[in-house]
């Protein structure tokens, strides 16, 4: 099958092929919520590292970096906000025609109010770079990281904070102009609220189910707002959000083992997307799980984990993307899809089996407008720090150097062929 992966397959000329990637996770020397709080957080969490990985079979190669507290410190990372153009570099050597990124709020707004002009040029001439590259900007206003002073405010635990969020999303819109066509407001809101408010892993590290609700419908607020904003200043802009979805099913025939897969479906996908599809012109999906239900319990296959432990059934993107056509009717963009892969063992296989999977979905009618994989260079991830290798292109964090991995050249040569380049 990976043999002739490209003679299986048929997309639109128009499809977006493209990789992505956030601020905070590639950028480098910034400083916001979650810089300090990995600061507060480095050393126990280095310390705890054998609690929460211990069992993991890659252990021994992974413990000298998940105990050093250096780990888990964003740092220069891979120096993206000075180096970008290098990473453009590699979208062309794979043949992309699309490029998802965030824009960090606290750069341009550092303190509340006060709108910094350098920080905004810089944004502007990274787009004009990828316009010049025939490569779309899909840009994404809020992916998880907050200005100091929002969330000393509350940030989105408080209602009347989501007017914050709106005029940071205005400045952006109106800065940067008729470049940017695709716009995705919120990146998978919910996992930000489970995370941030109810196991309290991630900032602010609040343990209160109310909040965690509330952080939720303000969220899902925040994006009806800033949708009815844009649209109100063009239509030609087309929004969503990126929605993390995985594909819940049955391990048997069982009624609590099928009900139960029904209710966490739902909590998953449909509680937040039913708030805000109809100010959805797409619909944006993270895909990256699947969760086989015996009784109330995920109990996954096992057969192929991840670096990062993650159960790997690449396939069944197919499902989602059925399930959520079924029930939403827009055209999908997959904002995320990829996997944990140091050594690059997997990565190759993973690619051809989305690809394959998003392929037999547009057959079966579902409307897939683009592709982009989780990440385009190795990034900082998020709780478990820099250890965990998403690339597509290696990083080496002493020297900056990035390397296009064995799997993203032939993906690369994939999408030329498929694109006629
Ligand atoms: C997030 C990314 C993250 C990726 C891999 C998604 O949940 O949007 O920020 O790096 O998954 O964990």
């Amino acid at each position: 099958m990976q043999k002739k992966t490209e003679n299986v397959l048929n997309f639109p000329k128009s499809f977006l092929w493209g990789a992505s990637v956030s601020a905070h996770q590639i950028e480098g020397g910034n400083h916001n919520q979650w810089t300090v709080w990995e600061l507060e957080n480095a050393k126990a969490r280095a310390l705890e590292a054998a609690a929460h990985l211990g069992d993991y079979e890659n252990w021994s190669e992974i413990e000298p970096a998940v105990t050093d507290p250096e780990n888990y410190v964003s740092g220069r990372l891979a120096d993206h906000y000075n180096r970008y153009s290098q990473d453009f570099d590699l979208l062309e050597q794979m043949n992309m025609n699309a490029f998802r990124f965030s824009v960090e709020w606290s750069r341009i707004e550092p303190d509340e109010g006060v709108w910094n002009a350098v920080a905004l040029k810089r944004y502007k001439d990274y787009i004009e770079e990828l316009k010049r590259r025939n490569i779309e900007p899909i840009v994404t206003l809020f992916h998880f990281t907050l200005p100091i002073w929002f969330a000393e405010k509350g940030g989105f635990e408080r209602r009347s904070n989501v007017k914050y969020f709106t005029r940071f999303a205005k400045k952006i819109v109106s800065e940067l102009g008729p470049s940017v066509r695709l716009i995705i407001t919120l990146n998978e809101p919910e996992i930000y609220a489970i995370k941030g408010y109810h196991f309290g892993s991630w900032p602010p590290a609040s343990k209160s189910n109310y909040k965690c609700w509330r952080v939720l419908n303000n969220l899902a607020l925040a994006h009806r707002q800033t949708a009815r904003m844009i649209h109100g200043l063009n239509r030609r802009y087309k929004i969503s959000i990126s929605k993390n979805s995985k594909y819940y099913y049955a391990g048997d025939d069982a009624l609590l083992s099928r009900t139960s897969a029904a209710i966490m479906q739902y909590i998953q996908d449909d509680y937040f997307i039913k708030k805000v599809i109809k100010s959805c012109d797409f619909l944006g999906v993270n895909c990256y799980f699947t969760s086989r239900i015996y009784g109330n319990r995920t109990h996954n296959p096992g057969r192929n984990i991840s670096d990062i432990g993650w159960d790997m059934q690449p396939s069944d993107i197919q499902h989602v993307l059925e399930r959520l056509d079924r029930k939403y009717h827009k055209p999908i963009i997959i904002t995320e899809n990829g996997v944990a892969d140091k050594d690059d063992k997997v990565r190759r296989w993973w690619i051809a089996k989305s690809i394959i999977g998003i392929q037999k979905a547009m057959l079966h009618g579902v409307r897939v407008d683009g592709y982009l994989h989780w990440s385009l260079i190795d990034n900082f991830e998020w709780a478990y720090g820099k250890w965990p290798r998403f690339g597509l292109a290696s990083v080496d964090y002493k020297t900056c150097e990035r390397k296009l991995r064995p799997s993203a050249i032939w993906f690369g040569n994939i999408i030329g062929k498929i694109r006629n380049l």
